[in-house]
């Protein structure tokens, strides 16, 4: 039997596949509305296993499997919690929780650690955060996200804000952009956080546009969205570094004005200071109700992956970055 994962949103490559995942996700918003349990996925139980802090990410997925009339097990930190602590690897570790349950959800420091584990998993493994990887259903949410606010993704100026380094939930937002005919995409970073060669080179190997800015300027006008980032604090060595970069990319009122009337703010959150709360009444501020998604794809996500018509391991493709070696990315 093969074993659907979702490892990085290179496996998306199928606009079809993305369609099929948003009509599910809108059915599970009118379900919900209605605040009844669904039966669905009964009889299943999902293992939330985060080495790193999460509210969003694994709420959601918790919350989506309750809906969905599934069980829960978790723990509330793996790397306090669970046997890593005793020295126990994480392949050990999923193996004996696959043992258990019928889906793993994995959020992990190390880069390539939801593959690792999806290498000796014999239940799906669904990539919460590979350090500073991918977070596929994060991009799945945010593609979604701008599908529903602006009607299509095709023909939009993005701009991706902040740190574009680290942040992973840029890497996998970049994976289903190239897809979609006419984007543009306006990289708005400091220098020390500019997104890696290999994202670079997908954009330019897919004939999309882009430009890389420091900041957001009367040159970078007309956007459609601007999907800020927080500076990823966790991935610096050293703090001194993070310091000298932490406020160089921020929306506050002076900034705003280089936006349209129409242009979507969004942001994965959790923010530090990178969007000031003034901004929190304006209706182009669109964070909140894109969390808000993050429950309705994940609904569909778990219905789709335990029905079993879904991702077949093979179709991870090759420019998958998430299965590249560490030492390779730049
Ligand atoms: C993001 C993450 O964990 O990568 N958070 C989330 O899941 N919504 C973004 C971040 O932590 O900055």
């Amino acid at each position: 039997m093969k074993v659907n994962h979702v490892l990085s949103t290179s496996q998306f490559s199928d606009t079809r596949l993305l369609e099929r995942l948003f009509a599910l996700a809108d059915e599970m918003e009118s379900r919900n509305t209605d605040q009844k349990l669904f039966q669905s996925l009964q009889g299943k139980i999902l293992a939330t296993v985060f080495y790193e802090p999460s509210t969003r990410t694994r709420f959601s997925f918790e919350a989506a499997m309750h809906r969905l009339g599934g069980r829960v097990i978790s723990t509330e930190s793996a790397s306090q919690f669970s046997s890593m602590t005793k020295g126990e690897t994480l392949e050990d570790t999923i193996k004996i929780i696959a043992g258990y349950s019928d889906a793993i959800v994995l959020r992990h420091p190390e880069e390539g650690s939801a593959a690792r584990a999806a290498k000796v998993s014999r239940v799906p493994i669904i990539n919460a955060g590979d350090g500073s990887g991918e977070h596929p259903t994060q991009a799945l949410l945010d593609l979604y996200t701008i599908r529903k606010e602006l009607g299509d993704v095709r023909g939009k100026r993005i701009a991706l804000m902040g740190d574009l380094r680290y942040g992973r939930t840029v890497h996998s937002l970049i994976n289903l952009l190239i897809l979609y005919e006419g984007v543009e995409i306006i990289l708005v970073s400091p220098p020390e956080l500019r997104l890696p060669e290999v994202y670079q080179q997908l954009l330019s190997t897919h004939g999309i546009p882009f430009t890389e800015h420091p900041h957001l300027s009367p040159i970078t006008h007309d956007l459609d969205v601007v999907y800020m980032t927080r500076v990823q604090r966790e991935r610096f060595v050293d703090d001194a570094q993070y310091q000298k970069v932490r406020n160089s990319c921020v929306l506050d009122a002076r900034n705003l004005v280089y936006l349209s009337p129409h242009t979507i703010i969004m942001h994965p959150l959790p923010r530090v200071n990178e969007i000031h709360p003034s901004i929190d009444a304006d209706p182009r501020a669109t964070y909140f109700r894109q969390a808000q998604n993050g429950l309705f794809i994940r609904m569909a996500l778990l219905e789709l992956l335990f029905e079993q018509k879904f991702l077949e391991q093979e179709t991870l493709s090759q420019h998958n970055p998430a299965v590249m070696p560490a030492q390779k990315r730049t």
